[in-house]
């Protein structure tokens, strides 16, 4: 079972998640705050996350990410689903 730990304000969660869920799934499921101002269909930006742990263990980058210029450590929560354990930061929370 996948793990995230989110880095909120310097502290750490970490929460149990699906395979195939996204970052904001996860983050909703377990009251933890993230923006989606386009309601998670990756048109806004307000869940981007930055990735500091794990990476390799999320879905490549997809479309949208791609037209909305994501890149570096950056990943839509919306978008991006898990494989594995990783450790994201919420760029707004
Ligand atoms: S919620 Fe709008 S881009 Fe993810």
């Amino acid at each position: 079972m996948p793990k995230i730990t989110f880095i909120l304000n310097g502290r750490e969660k970490s929460v149990d998640a699906e395979p195939d869920q996204t970052i904001l799934e996860v983050a909703q499921a377990n009251d933890i705050p993230m923006e989606n101002a386009c309601g998670g269909n990756g048109f806004c930006m307000t869940c981007k996350c930055h990735i500091r742990k794990g990476a390799e263990n999320l879905s490549p980058l997809n479309e949208r990410e791609e037209a909305m210029g994501v890149g570096g450590d950056e990943r839509l929560g919306c978008q991006a689903t898990l494989k594995g354990d990783v450790t994201v930061e919420p760029e707004a929370a």
